[in-house]
């Protein structure tokens, strides 16, 4: 089978997909444009679709069904048919798009790529195809929604149509608003009081999360982060769905709170009330009201992640190099990362390497580790104090 004219066949993970020829919609600067192209497909999303591939897996070892999927917004079809041929166990994949075109080519590639006794390409408003596998009683074990900007109008369907127990995955890709770039568009959209602060792309996850579990609340379900982070230009989020009444009111009391930050030393704290003034450096902070404060994901689960990417040769070193960074990170606990320019800052002295600051925290027994997204942040489960003296013995002046 051969790609239509303007397309060409290219390898990631176990298949083999038609997507438009970059070469035809690239920039004056040379840079692939995928929203020029007809259908959309953007290699740089590989990690983003290698991770889904192998959470999935993990979820698999875990002893949870994955049977039946819904990829809500397939394009080409790439993670869908990635999720027939990689994930154990799946049964069926129900792959959705708007436009038309993405429909053709999502099932050429269904074809090529000999998976047609799985998957179900259908042109629909994914949020009517939901609502139509529910009202048919389809068990719906995963659901992947990955919009062009905000996944804010797809949530409910999702988190209505997937089974309980069942599992949803969510792109953001407008990470500039939920980071509180535009704080009248984050309260807007996510219902979050905010503004972008030093440590704003963990923050976006956390305000992602909470938009999830109040949309949840607001169906009587409940949401368990299993697995989050942020990378490039997007956050990612998979969370579990539970229906429960009192569940749901009693996530929304716990988890939804308060975090603190002081964009001076960075200073953070994570809680239920704001605190107005940093506790270090005596400035106003930040706060971001309405967010998340509970865990992001389970440290189990995403050593699981990490260790089947490393032992399966398919997904790139990059998936690898993410995943064992988030598995050290939500290892770490519930935090947030300290910038250590910041610091620096704060005490008027050079930035000491942050392999050393690692190193120097894990050799006092706390736990430690970089952190996607900055280069100059680590986690760590230290108080801030120790962070603060261990800087200060390690810098020159
Ligand atoms: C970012 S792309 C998806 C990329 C794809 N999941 C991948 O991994 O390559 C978003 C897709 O959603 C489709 N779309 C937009 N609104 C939709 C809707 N309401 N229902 C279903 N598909 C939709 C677009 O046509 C587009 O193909
Ligand atoms: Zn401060």
């Amino acid at each position: 089978m051969k790609c239509p004219s303007n397309f060409v066949l290219i390898k990631e993970g176990k298949a083999s997909i038609c997507v438009p020829n970059p070469e035809l919609y690239k920039r004056s600067d040379g840079v692939y444009e995928p929203s020029w192209a007809p259908v959309f497909y953007n290699p740089l999303m590989i990690e983003n679709r290698d991770i889904s591939i192998a959470l999935l897996n993990a979820l698999v070892v875990g002893g949870f069904s994955v049977k039946n999927v819904v990829d809500s917004m397939t394009s080409s079809g790439v993670r869908g048919i990635r999720i027939a041929l990689e994930v154990n166990d799946v049964d069926c994949v129900y792959m959705c798009d708007i436009d038309e075109e993405a429909v053709k080519i999502a099932s050429l590639n269904v074809e090529i790529n000999g998976v047609r006794n799985k998957a179900i390409v259908e042109r629909a408003d994914c949020r009517e195809l939901l609502y139509r596998l529910k009202r048919e009683r389809a068990r719906l074990d995963y659901v992947d929604v990955d919009p062009f900007g905000s996944p804010a109008p797809f949530m409910q369907a999702a988190l209505e149509c997937v089974r309980h127990g069942g599992v949803v995955g969510v792109t953001a890709t407008d990470l500039a608003p939920l980071e509180g770039k535009y704080p009248r568009k984050l309260f807007r959209r996510y219902g979050i009081m905010g503004t972008m602060c030093g440590i704003s792309k963990d923050i976006a996850v956390r305000n992602l999360i909470s938009f999830m579990a109040r949309i949840a609340a607001m169906i009587d379900r409940t949401i368990e982060p299993l697995y989050s982070y942020h990378y490039k230009h997007y956050v990612r989020v998979y969370v579990r769905v539970k229906k429960g009444k009192s569940a749901s009111y009693e996530m929304l009391s716990r988890c939804i709170g308060t975090i603190s930050y002081c964009n001076y030393c960075g200073y953070w704290e994570i809680g239920k009330e704001p605190n107005m003034k940093c506790p270090v450096c005596g400035r106003p902070t930040i706060n971001v009201e309405g967010t998340w404060i509970c865990k992001i994901g389970s440290a189990n689960l995403a050593k699981i992640v990490a260790s089947i990417v490393k032992e399966q040769n398919h997904f790139s070193s990059k998936t690898l190099e993410i995943v064992e960074c988030i598995a050290s990170y939500l290892g770490v606990g519930n935090v947030l990362p300290y910038r250590i320019s910041f610091i620096a800052r704060l005490l008027k002295k050079n930035m000491p390497k942050i392999h050393d600051i690692v190193s120097h925290l894990r050799r006092l027994g706390y736990k430690a580790c970089r952190v996607l997204g900055y280069h100059d942040a680590i986690a760590t489960n230290a108080p801030m104090n120790e962070v603060i003296k261990i800087v200060s013995s390690l810098s020159s002046s």
